[in-house]
């Protein structure tokens, strides 16, 4: 799919990692509207991005929304399904024996905020492509974790099934030609990276990863845009992490 001038969707696309695969997509000739649910981040968003307020968790506005771009731009070629929310929890904290256990409800709102909300977007976007018959890509965005990352039983979960989505949806949307990809990133030096982690680990990291470095956000984002670019990849998970191995 040519990147230059095809209307491209970037959920959670006001910040981090969404926002820089935003404006890499823009900057090579794609129209590009970025959905979120921040709105004092998407009116600060750079000259050029379109933007949506709305949760990719709400099917209702979900499919109200996507509607309303379609009539409005003609179309959606592309979707990235990057909204999300980097969670840790371990399963068992022996150190905390009055609540040892993995709170269900904090797993349950990590899984709808990883995997629902890329089957909702996903679901009210290929609707669009199916009945209009235009062709497609989606680009998921997994995460190193989903090959089970300790202290992250939900996150990893979550991400574990965007990748069993995107092998899905490769076969059952090949046919109407649309591909479906993901990227996985490693750890990439982004403010909720640094949040997340304290210095120590970041440097324990950069320790482990051949490349001896976190990621950058413009690494992912031109992974993405090779994904859009190229024809012939479909149901690839693409790992982005400078050889690191968890
Ligand atoms: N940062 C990393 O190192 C890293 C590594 C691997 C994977 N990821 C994945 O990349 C994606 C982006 O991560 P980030 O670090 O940039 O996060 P971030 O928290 O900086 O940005 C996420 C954006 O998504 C938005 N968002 C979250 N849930 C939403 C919802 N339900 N509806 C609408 N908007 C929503 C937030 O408002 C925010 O603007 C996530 O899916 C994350 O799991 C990040």
């Amino acid at each position: 799919m040519r990147i230059d001038g095809a209307v491209t969707l970037v959920t959670g696309g006001a910040k981090g990692l969404g926002l820089a695969i935003a404006s890499h997509l823009h900057a090579r000739g794609a129209k590009v509207i970025v959905a979120d649910l921040n709105e004092a981040a998407l009116a600060d968003l750079p000259q050029g991005l379109e933007p949506r307020c709305f949760d990719m968790t709400d099917p209702d506005r979900a499919v109200e929304a996507t509607r309303d771009i379609c009539t409005r731009h003609g179309k959606i070629d592309v979707l990235v399904n990057n909204a999300g929310m980097i969670y840790s929890e371990a399963m068992i904290n022996i150190i905390r024996p009055e609540q040892m256990m993995h709170d269900l409800g904090r797993f349950r709102r990590c899984i709808t905020a990883n995997l629902d909300s890329v089957f909702i977007m996903t679901s009210a976007v290929v609707e669009q492509m199916a009945m209009r018959r235009t062709r497609g890509v989606i680009v998921n965005i997994s995460s190193i974790s989903s090959r089970g990352n300790e202290g992250q039983t939900a996150y990893s979960a979550a991400k574990a099934g965007v990748n069993a989505m995107t092998v899905t949806w490769s076969k059952e949307f090949g046919r109407l030609g649309i591909r479906c990809n993901a990227v996985a990133p490693g750890f990439i030096d982004t403010p909720s990276t640094r949040t997340a982690l304290s210095p120590s680990i970041v440097k324990h990291i950069e320790a482990n990863t051949p490349l001896r470095r976190l990621g950058q956000s413009d690494d992912v984002a031109k992974a993405v845009a090779s994904l859009i670019d190229n024809d012939f990849i479909n149901g690839v998970i693409l790992d982005v992490n400078g050889g690191l191995v968890i």
